[in-house]
């Protein structure tokens, strides 16, 4: 048994105090607490595959080059340890991380519209580097002596990037929805063929957040703001309610100029004007092996379709197995996939499916502090009484199909079953049993929500796929308390009958995020700040809660994703950071803090618990100086070299992971 009250190890280390901003910056740096070592693992741009090249610090690598280094804007990541003689390594491992989107200002030269080596104004050569720098980096890292380095020309490195071809499986798989537009796909080009897929094929994956793994050793990531990267040539898109297509685009917010990528003005698949079910080939939960450097990765269509943000799985003393999910937007909702078959711990071919089948279920929670588990099958009766299998958004030829629909478009399904809406729903964490706690709980950072505000007159989402007025907001309720959530708040329940069958839990707030300094009676105003837990360490303080971890000792991990540079709400608050809970007593205490106007996002350890891997995404994003490198040199302005000892260019801001290990040799929190 480890030391410690019940599933819990304690924590070892003092919290660092906030980073602040001083003339309008915080400190440019990543800093941990004493006794702890912080280096730069990879980042941005360093080669990890076979035939990679070395960052240009210009950033004048070229689209082919950017598909053999490391993405941009690192996500959520695991350690996947390599084995000898039946025995878990912790000096060698595949990283597996996600790299969810890409600042164009930084990723090119001249930035989006400039001339440079990719061309002059946005061309395909842009086009093709930013969609070979999102997706997941798979890479070969070893510890030699006390230092951890990228195995170069390792035969695992590997990237998936927004080209890979990729297949769907599962009841939706090969949907007339999913029959999109086939294309041939050139590092110069996209041309259609004139034919249609099988809905069983897709190309890439893009906008990859958070993840997941599966006890059989793959690697899960999760789609999230896909629809960001679409756009019109037609400068509209379709929104009408009365058509099937129109009815997908309005409730997953597809636009003509998305996020600003203009992918669209150069690659036609991106062009949703010509490529009407192209989006419908993203959403999805994709599953990889990293140890199969030529697996195909497969999109698994029985976890849903939304904006994933990750997949926390959980397996039952019963071998039942589950993933939490939450769907990051505003007002939408947390969803449990619950497989059909059992997990095998003996016979790993068998589990290779088990993500195929299974029962979708979308979370209500009750004020009564009880919840439900509501099934998304074509039998579930809806609003005004109405079956899914007989509400026109889910009609089908038979109950095959419905489910094919209720996947495809599963925000559409929860929103008629009555589900809570949430406040941004982003990672979920389980809570591991070790030490004598024996519950199922599970957790989800709720990261903010300014739409539940009655000043406000944004628009909701509506059953039907359409938008209401501001009026229509959802009022607060007892799961998600706040009319105006700055600082966002961590739920968790726990699975009735310690089962991931369960469809019924009981729930608590873990913590409501804020600064104390300012303190206002929770629920009270509009403008809730404070923690619901005295903290006599004032570490509690942060706000926008987003990536959570419990590590192999019970310790919970938070990390935030404010805007980060200590100004306005953040004045008390500033960098953002990474604390560590004790999930018994609340108590916070923060262990890291970032570099300027960097997100906080990606966690991972070593099997023996003393190497932590942490991901720093976006330093200098939305600087007010168009040079983002005015405001952050992260991480050439904080180190000379990586942690092997290799030069760091200078110039532009680059994201990356850090690797933390703690000047004793122990385990890290302890
Ligand atoms: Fe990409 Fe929901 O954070
Ligand atoms: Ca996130
Ligand atoms: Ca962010
Ligand atoms: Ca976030």
């Amino acid at each position: 048994p480890i030391p410690g009250s019940t599933g819990f190890a304690g924590i070892g280390f003092d919290s660092i105090p906030a980073s602040l901003a001083i003339g309008g910056r915080v400190a440019d740096v990543v800093a941990v607490p004493a006794g702890y070592t912080a280096k730069l693992l990879v980042s941005w741009g360093d080669p990890i595959a076979i035939g990679g090249v070395p960052f240009k610090a210009d950033a004048s690598n070229t689209a082919a080059e950017q598909a053999l280094q490391y993405g941009m804007h690192t996500d959520g990541m695991h350690f996947f340890p390599f084995s000898s003689r039946g025995q878990v390594l912790s000096d060698r491992g595949l990283l597996c991380a996600n790299n969810e989107y890409t600042h164009e200002a930084i990723l090119f030269p001249a930035g989006q519209t400039g001339s440079d080596v990719l061309g002059g104004g946005y061309t395909i050569e842009k086009a093709r580097k930013s969609q070979s720098a999102h997706g997941v980096s798979i890479v070969e890292i070893r510890r030699v002596g006390s230092n951890w380095t990228v195995v170069a020309n390792s035969i695992y490195g590997r990237r998936l990037t927004s080209n890979t071809p990729m297949r769907l499986s599962g009841p939706a798989a090969g949907h007339a929805l999913l029959k999109a537009n086939e294309h041939v796909i050139t590092p110069t080009g996209t041309t259609p063929t004139g034919n249609q897929t099988d809905g069983y094929v897709a190309n890439g994956t893009i906008n990859n957040c958070a993840h997941g793994i599966t006890p059989w050793g793959t690697y899960l990531t999760c789609e999230e703001n896909w629809n960001g990267n679409f756009g019109s040539t037609t400068g509209s898109v379709n929104t009408n309610v009365a058509t099937e297509i129109g009815k997908l685009n309005n409730r997953y917010g597809l636009s003509a100029s998305g996020n600003g990528y203009r992918w669209h003005t150069v690659d036609p698949r991106f062009d949703i004007s010509v490529n009407p079910n192209e989006p419908n080939l993203f959403g999805w939960v994709v599953e990889v092996d990293p140890f199969s450097p030529t697996n195909t990765p497969v999109k698994r269509t029985a976890l849903g379709r939304f904006k994933h943000e990750s997949a926390q799985y959980v397996v039952d003393s019963a071998n039942n197995l589950a993933f939490y999910q939450g769907d990051d937007e505003r007002n939408e909702y947390i969803y449990k996939f619950v497989a059909s078959g059992k997990f095998n711990p003996t016979n790993r071919a068998a589990n290779l499916d088990l993500l195929d089948s299974g029962v979708l279920y979308v979370a209500k929670f009750n004020a009564d502090l009880t919840g439900e588990w509501i099934a998304l099958l074509p039998g579930t009766i809806g609003a005004g009484g109405v079956a899914l299998r007989d509400n026109p958004n889910f009609s089908g030829a038979d109950d095959a199909e419905v489910l094919a629909k209720i996947l495809i478009k599963t925000r559409m399904a929860a929103d008629a079953v009555g589900a809570t809406m949430m406040d941004r729903p982003e990672w979920t964490g389980a809570r591991p049993r070790v030490n004598g706690y024996d519950e199922i709980e599970v957790y989800c950072t709720l990261t903010n929500n300014n739409r539940r505000d009655p000043s406000t007159s944004i628009n909701v989402n509506k059953p039907d796929g359409s938008t209401a007025a501001g009026s229509a907001r959802p009022p607060v309720d007892a799961a998600n308390p706040s009319e105006n959530n700055i600082y966002g708040h961590i739920i968790r329940w726990r699975e009735t009958g310690k089962s991931v069958l369960a469809t019924t839990f009981t729930w608590d707030l873990f913590v409501q995020a804020g600064d104390t300094q300012t303190a206002k009676t929770p629920n009270s105003t509009n403008d809730f700040k404070g923690n619901i837990v005295a903290d006599p360490y004032g570490s509690a303080d942060f706000g926008a809660p987003d990536g959570l971890w419990f590590d192999w000792f019970g310790r919970l991990w938070v990390q935030t994703d404010q805007i980060g540079d200590g100004s306005g709400d953040w004045v008390n608050i500033g960098a953002n950071s990474l604390s560590c809970a004790d999930p018994n007593t609340k108590e916070f205490r923060r262990f890291l803090t970032g570099p300027n106007r960097c997100e906080v996002t990606g966690i991972t350890m070593t099997p023996d618990g003393k190497t932590l891997f942490v991901g720093i995404q976006h330093p200098g994003e939305d600087s007010p100086a168009t040079d983002p490198a005015q405001y952050s040199t992260w991480p050439a302005g904080q180190w000379a070299t990586r942690a092997d000892g290799t030069p760091l260019p200078g110039g532009r801001p680059r994201a990356g992971v850090v690797v933390i290990t703690k000047d004793d040799g122990g385990i890290i929190g302890a």
